[in-house]
């Protein structure tokens, strides 16, 4: 059965990157978006890179007026190996969502950042 471990404090989190920490000796990443904190696996399920290391972005999409748009500031990251974009809150790889970054369920309390695994 899963179990609450402590990650980091809250003030250790900022929007602009993921607080990388250990965890069961699994390496997460927490960030923190504006209707709170996330967490994801730091592995990329692509092949297999520390995808919660690379910069949290936002994506390009077309419309149908032929432009691009650049949207979802802040709430996708990308991996630094090869560009796959994931979004942090459900870990879908943008393209496929059948294809996942493991999430993890984020508790706070008193200040403190809770990961379940
Ligand atoms: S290892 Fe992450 S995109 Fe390839």
């Amino acid at each position: 059965m899963a179990e609450l471990h402590f990650a980091c404090d809250v003030s250790e989190v900022t929007p602009d990157a993921a607080k990388i920490v250990r965890v069961k000796n699994l390496s997460v990443g927490i960030f923190k978006l504006s209707d709170g904190f996330h967490a994801l696996l730091n592995i990329c399920p692509h092949r297999g890179a520390a995808l919660c290391e690379g910069p949290i972005c936002g994506t390009t999409r077309a419309t149908d007026d032929r432009e691009f748009h650049y949207d979802r500031a802040g709430e996708l990251v990308r991996c630094a190996w090869h560009g796959w974009e994931f979004e942090i809150r459900t870990g879908e790889f943008l393209v496929e969502p059948n294809i996942k970054a493991r999430t993890l369920p984020v508790t706070v309390e008193d200040d403190k950042v809770f990961v379940r695994l």
